[in-house]
C-alpha cells in the first residue's frame, strides 16, 4: 500500500476544504506515490479526478480508492493508456471530458526510472525513458490543450533534483527531467498569453515512495539524512501542500517556475 493520504490530513493542513470545488484534474502517473498524493490532496479539497495510467488493474483500484477519500467525489481509472503514444492520451482526454465534464488541470508525472551504469545504459533503454518522461510529459499537454485552452487551466510537471548536479546510474532520467524543466519554461511562456500557468514540482528524498526505496539502499539513510539541511526526509504531505499551493490562486502569478521540496538537499549533494 503506498504511503497515501486519509481525509485526516484536512485537520492539519492548512488549505480550506473546497478549495477546488468543481475543477477536474488530469494525472499521469496518478497510481505511483508522489503522483497519487498530489491527486488525493486536490480531491480532499474537491476537485474530481481522472487517473491514467499503463496497467488496468492498478489504475483502476488505486482510481476506487481516491474516490473513497471524500462523498461525493468522482474519480475514474482509465487503463491501458501508454504516454509515448498521444492519440491514446488524446482518447483519455475525451473521455475524462465525457464523464467529468471538463479538465483544468493536468499533472504530467508518469514516469520510467531504474539504475544503470552507462557502459550498460542500452540506446534504446535510454530511447525508452526519455520517451515516456519527456515526450509523454509533452504528449500530456498536448492531449489536454483544447481544455487548458477552453478553462485556462494549470500544468504541473513533475521533475527532480538529480540533473541540478551529475548523479551516477541516472544519466537517462536526468537527461529526461531537465528537458522536462525546459518543456515547462517554454510552454508557461507561449501559453501563458492564453492563460494557462505551467509549472515543475521537483521532489527530492521523499520517505516512503518507490523513488527513495530504490535509489537509497537503508543501510545509506542515515548518513543521506544528514546531508538534508532540515534534518529530516521529506513526506508526502509536504509534496501535497506545494501541490495545492500552485493549483491555488495564492499562485496565480506563478507561472514557469520549479517549486523545489527537498529541504534544501540538492545544495549538499555534491558531498552525497
Ligand atoms: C538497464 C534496462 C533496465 C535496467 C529495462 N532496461 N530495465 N536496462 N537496467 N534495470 C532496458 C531494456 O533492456 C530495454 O533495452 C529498454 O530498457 C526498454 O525496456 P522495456 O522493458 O522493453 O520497456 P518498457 O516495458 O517500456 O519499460 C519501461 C521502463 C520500465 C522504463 C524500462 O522500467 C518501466 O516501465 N518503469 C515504470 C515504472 C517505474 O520505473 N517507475 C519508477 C518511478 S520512480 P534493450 O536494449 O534491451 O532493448 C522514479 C524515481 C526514481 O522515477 C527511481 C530511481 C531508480
Amino acid at each position: 500500500m503506498p504511503n497515501t493520504l486519509t481525509p485526516e490530513w484536512l485537520k492539519t493542513c492548512v488549505y480550506n476544504p473546497g478549495l477546488f470545488d468543481g475543477k477536474v484534474v488530469f494525472v499521469t502517473g496518478g497510481a505511483g506515490t508522489i503522483c497519487r498524493v498530489q491527486t488525493e490532496a486536490l480531491i480532499l479539497l474537491g476537485a474530481n479526478a481522472a487517473v491514467i495510467g499503463r496497467r488496468p488493474e492498478v489504475t483502476q483500484k488505486a482510481a476506487e480508492e481516491m474516490q473513497q477519500l471524500r462523498p461525493g467525489a468522482k474519480v475514474i481509472g482509465i487503463g491501458n493508456c501508454d504516454v509515448r503514444e498521444v492519440k491514446s492520451l488524446v482518447a483519455a482526454a475525451e473521455k475524462a471530458v465525457q464523464e467529468l465534464g471538463r479538465i483544468d488541470y493536468v499533472i504530467a508525472g508518469a514516469a520510467g526510472n531504474f539504475l544503470a551504469d552507462f557502459n550498460h545504459l542500452s540506446a534504446n533503454a535510454f530511447k525508452s525513458v526519455i520517451s515516456i518522461d519527456l515526450l509523454g510529459s509533452y504528449n500530456t499537454v498536448k492531449a489536454c490543450f483544447p481544455e487548458l485552452r477552453k478553462n485556462k487551466g494549470k500544468v504541473l510537471f513533475v521533475s527532480a533534483t538529480l540533473h541540478y548536479r551529475g548523479v551516477s546510474l541516472q544519466s537517462h532520467v536526468s537527461a529526461a527531467k531537465a528537458g522536462i524543466d525546459a518543456l515547462s519554461q517554454a510552454l508557461a511562456v507561449e501559453l501563458g498569453p492564453l492563460g494557462i500557468a505551467v509549472n515543475c514540482l521537483a521532489p527530492g528524498p521523499i520517505d516512503g515512495t518507490e523513488g527513495l526505496g530504490r535509489l537509497l539502499p537503508s543501510d545509506a539513510r542515515k548518513r543521506s539524512l544528514q546531508l538534508v539541511p532540515v534534518q529530516r526526509f521529506g513526506t508526502t504531505e509536504d509534496i501535497a501542500n506545494g501541490t495545492v499551493f500552485l493549483f491555488s490562486d495564492a499562485a496565480s502569478y506563478i507561472s514557469g517556475t520549479t517549486l523545489v521540496i527537498d529541504g534544501a538537499a540538492w545544495h549538499t549533494s555534491a558531498r552525497t
